[in-house]
């Protein structure tokens, strides 16, 4: 089986201007040699898509969205953006069921997955994320949890990435110990291989929360972790490349 090539993805949230799509040029300066080991993109928020995919266009950074409708077909949904409209802005990928999503906007499993496959409809790749609250973690609940969210909200298909996220984790300054992380990242990668055999070696999981220079390398280093989800750190490219470089396959 051929290795699976890392992907470290952006996720800029509600953050930013205009102004700061020159990140994304900075970014490309500081990685662009490494963009044919490492796939570096940034979400930036989807009033910026367009411009950032025009900046972007034949370089090393590749521009995705934070979200999409769960519907694909043109109707009357104020204020949603389809799968098939970020694509033709320039969006690459797509971040569903973020964790913010699930809480702020109460999104369930069905509802993500229901996004993620009309992000696969409109050829973007969805970014599935999953985790676990503090109290469910406490709960002795996490491969309850986990095992519920992979099996609910991944659809099936080639081309998918999972991104593992404590929600005690993401905004914060720590992480879970690297011991934590693989035993999640091991549960998610059996719960894929039990639902589409030898398809899920092609998945890449990804853990996002706290990821910032200063722990990236210890990160990458745990086993079946294929990249990492960034939020603040994201922000800035010098923090994020960074990150990025860090990884291993990048030297
Ligand atoms: P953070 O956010 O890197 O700022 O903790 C991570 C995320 O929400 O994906």
């Amino acid at each position: 089986m051929a290795a699976r090539k890392p992907l470290i993805a952006g996720n800029w949230k509600m953050f930013g201007r205009m102004s700061d799509l020159g990140e994304i040029a900075a970014l490309d300066a500081a990685i662009g040699a490494v963009a044919s080991k490492v796939d570096a993109l940034i979400c930036p928020p989807a009033a910026f898509i367009s411009a950032a995919a025009s900046l972007a266009k034949g370089k090393g950074v590749l521009i995705g969205a934070q979200d999409c409708s769960a519907v694909s077909a043109d109707s009357a949904r104020t204020g949603e953006l389809s799968a098939g409209m970020l694509a033709d802005a320039g969006a690459a990928y797509v971040i569903v069921g973020h964790s913010e999503r699930r809480t702020q906007h109460g999104e369930g499993n069905e509802t993500v997955r229901q996004k993620a496959d009309a992000g696969l409809a409109a050829g973007l790749t969805p970014i599935v994320c999953v985790g676990e609250t503090r109290a469910e973690r406490d709960g002795g609940r996490v491969a309850e949890v986990i095992g519920a969210q992979v099996r609910e909200s991944v659809p099936a298909g080639a081309g998918i990435v999972v991104a593992y996220e404590p929600v005690w984790c993401i905004g914060g300054d720590r992480t879970p110990t690297a011991a934590e992380i693989g035993e999640v990242h091991s549960l998610i990668r059996s719960v894929l291989s039990e639902r589409f055999g030898a398809e899920a070696n092609g998945i890449r999981v990804l853990y996002g929360g706290a990821v910032a220079p200063k722990n990236a390398a210890e990160i990458f280093a745990v086993e079946g972790v294929d990249g990492a989800l960034v939020g603040r750190a994201s922000l800035k490219a010098a923090d994020f490349s960074a990150i990025i470089l860090a990884h291993p396959a990048a030297s």
